[in-house]
């Protein structure tokens, strides 16, 4: 994988990232380090596409996350969310079957298939009807 930013710039109500430039190659995995509120969340949402910089260009694999590419780029990319916003209603597994469907177009019988088949991968297949309050944090 590869990561760009170029003097890329984010604020809320204060500056949070400022004129940030990095160019990173051949990574296969990349942790990112800073105390509490530093800006690490806020920096993952711009590389999955989620925010927008008020300055500066962010690409990720040649690909510059601007205007229509963000949507097909988004369909080639997973985001673990700091609070993994999983819906309470559904089980773990149609939470799986309704982004499949939804998002990726996958028919229901075969995105039921895929999320079985991946949820018996990472050995979660014992919480696979459980609703989400009812496996662990990690689990979720
Ligand atoms: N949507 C938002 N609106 C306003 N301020 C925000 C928003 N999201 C984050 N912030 C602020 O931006 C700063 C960086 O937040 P961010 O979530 O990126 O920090 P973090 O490094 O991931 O922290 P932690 O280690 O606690 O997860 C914080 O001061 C936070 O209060
Ligand atoms: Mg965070």
């Amino acid at each position: 994988m590869e990561i760009k930013l170029e003097h890329v710039s984010k604020y809320y109500d204060r500056k949070i990232l400022d004129d940030l430039s990095l160019e990173l190659k051949d990574i296969h995995a990349l942790g990112i380090i800073g105390e509490s509120g530093c800006g690490k969340s806020t920096l993952l949402r711009l590389l999955a596409g989620m925010e927008k910089p008020e300055k500066g260009s962010v690409w990720v694999n040649g690909t510059l996350l601007q205007g229509k590419a963000v949507k097909e780029y988004q369909k080639e990319i997973g985001y673990v969310f700091q609070k993994h916003n999983l819906f309470p209603h559904l089980s773990v597994k149609e939470n799986i079957v309704l982004i499949l469907n939804k998002i990726k177009k996958v028919p229901r019988h075969e995105a039921v298939r895929q999320a079985e088949t991946m949820l018996k991968k990472v050995r979660l297949e014992a919480a696979m009807d459980k609703k989400p309050d009812a496996v662990s944090g990690g689990q979720a």
